[in-house]
């Protein structure tokens, strides 16, 4: 049930708000800068407290994996998820996972844990 889209270039982006490579959704994607740490946050609103289906749309036109440490209001909830490539930096895919929400205003963050930074990012859908 992913109802509603965040986008990247409406959350904090550590890095630019691109738009070089087609088929992101809104007005752009954020393009992480290439470092350890680099990375995107949201704010989530929750009707209600609850664990639930999050996808983030991703972009990684390298053959390299682009980690990220998943965490929500602080605590990391899945560390080092793959962001594997793409095959183009135009070639967009989500990782889906499970996560637990608090009623109310949520902060879900996705940081880099290599140096290569994050894969470039589109969007969070929850
Ligand atoms: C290229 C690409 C960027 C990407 C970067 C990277 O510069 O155009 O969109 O973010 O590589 O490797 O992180
Ligand atoms: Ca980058």
């Amino acid at each position: 049930n992913l109802a509603t889209d965040y986008e990247a270039e409406n959350g904090v982006c550590q890095g630019t708000i691109d738009s070089n490579h087609s088929g992101y959704s809104g007005t752009g994607f954020c393009n992480t800068d290439n470092a350890v740490g680099a990375a995107v946050e949201w704010t989530v609103n929750a009707a209600a407290a609850g664990n639930v289906a999050i996808s983030v749309r991703y972009a990684n036109g390298t053959t390299v994996d682009r980690p990220a440490d998943i965490s929500v209001n602080g605590t990391v909830v899945a560390a080092a998820k793959s962001f594997a490539g793409t095959g183009a930096w135009t070639t967009w895919t989500n990782v889906t996972l499970n996560v637990g929400l608090v009623a109310g205003s949520n902060k879900v963050r996705l940081a880099a844990t290599t140096a290569n930074g994050a894969a470039n990012i589109d969007r969070l859908s929850v």
